[in-house]
């Protein structure tokens, strides 16, 4: 096969870094690489594959002869230069949430619905990290017995969606309330650090805040089930890495937990770390870094027969953002998709 002439728009951010990578770990077929940031940072170099590359400034004339371009310069850009990039030819596969809800935009977990890549158009959503990594979880169960209603409460990262500055600002607050020092919020409405907000992204008419409607339709768009019930409340917490989710999931038929297990033990992208004897679940801190969708606490709830309660890990940068973009990629490669249908 070809290299490929690959393009990462948002390189030098959080996501930026994660795709140069995942696709130097994955020896992804690289020809020339071009990498684009905003005016603040053009200029500066980094590295692939050991060849420093200029980070360029973004323009409408930066997709020709371009056949892949990764984005993650958050919505606005995306929503402005995304279209210009798959006019010009390129492949685009978007990490926000511009393009995910556009009915003609293939929204795609590798894991769960790679057909849908087949009639793209140009332009390939990469889901909210939060949904990457409970559908990936929900999915196989949803297999072998369809569910009917799913109950989320996140514990969200401050890298997820907020970038770098919020990480900054997590560092910057913990150390000026240990000096016993007053702290400005910048990146959220309150304080973050020895924190939990209930508020991510805005809050809508109906009482969620978008990012819990993302989730929600994100969910039953992916799955092919509109009829799905999904509630979610999305908590950011004082992590950098790594969201963590309570699941409470109805499906149509009873189910036990060891059934659950058995199934989610052998599918492609999901680890199960469940042993509460030895207290083994899956954290943050020992899932950031990694690859896989890590499930443990797996239960029955005893408030409904057919219903399990489970708890689910995922490193937000790589499954839920970079990843998840190269695994998109990769599939296009192997099928032969990279036309546009
Ligand atoms: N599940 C997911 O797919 C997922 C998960 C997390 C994040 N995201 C998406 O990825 C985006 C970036 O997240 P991050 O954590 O990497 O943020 P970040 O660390 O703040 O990085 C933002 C990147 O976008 C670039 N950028 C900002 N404004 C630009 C402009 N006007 N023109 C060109 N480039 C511009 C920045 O360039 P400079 O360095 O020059 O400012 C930087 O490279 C988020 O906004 C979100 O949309 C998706």
């Amino acid at each position: 096969m070809r290299p490929l002439s690959v393009a990462i728009v948002g390189a030098t951010g959080m996501i930026g870094q994660e795709f140069i990578r995942v696709l130097e770990q994955h020896r992804f077929p690289l020809g020339q690489v071009q990498l684009f940031s905003s005016d603040r940072t053009a200029g500066k170099k980094l590295f692939v594959n050991h060849k420093e590359v200029d980070v360029q400034e973004v323009s409408s004339r930066s997709f020709e002869h371009v056949d892949l371009a990764f984005f993650a310069p958050g919505a606005e850009v995306s929503r402005h230069f995304s279209p210009i990039a798959a006019k010009a030819g390129a492949v685009v596969i978007d990490t926000s949430s511009a393009f995910r809800m556009e009915p003609w935009v293939p929204l795609v977990i590798p894991e769960v619905n790679p057909q849908d890549l087949k009639d793209h158009k140009g332009i390939i959503a990469n889901p909210d990290s939060s949904t990457i990594q409970m559908v990936a979880a929900l999915y196989p169960l949803h297999k072998i017995n369809p569910l009917r209603r799913i109950i989320v409460s996140t514990y969200q990262s401050v890298s997820g969606g907020t970038g770098s500055a919020a990480m900054e600002e997590l560092t910057i607050q913990t150390k000026q309330i240990l000096e016993g020092r007053s702290t400005t919020p910048h990146a959220y409405p309150h304080q973050i650090a020895f924190n939990v907000l209930p508020e991510i992204d805005v809050f809508l008419y109906n009482g969620y805040t978008k990012e819990e409607w993302k989730m929600m339709e994100e969910t039953r768009k992916i799955m092919h089930t509109p009829e799905l019930g999904v509630s979610a409340t999305c908590v950011r917490v004082p992590v950098y890495i790594c969201h963590s989710e309570s699941i409470t999931v109805e499906f149509t038929n009873p189910i036990t937990p060891e059934d659950a297990k058995k199934v989610l033990s052998q599918s492609p992208g999901i680890r199960l770390l469940d042993d509460p004897d030895i207290s083994l679940y899956p954290m943050p801190w020992s899932v950031a870094g990694t690859d896989e969708v890590c499930v443990g606490r797996i239960r029955r709830d005893v408030s409904h027969p057919n219903a399990l309660v489970m708890w689910v890990v995922a490193d937000n940068i790589r499954k839920g953002a970079a990843l998840n973009a190269v695994q998109i990629a990769e599939i296009l490669l192997l099928k032969g998709w990279m036309k546009v249908a």
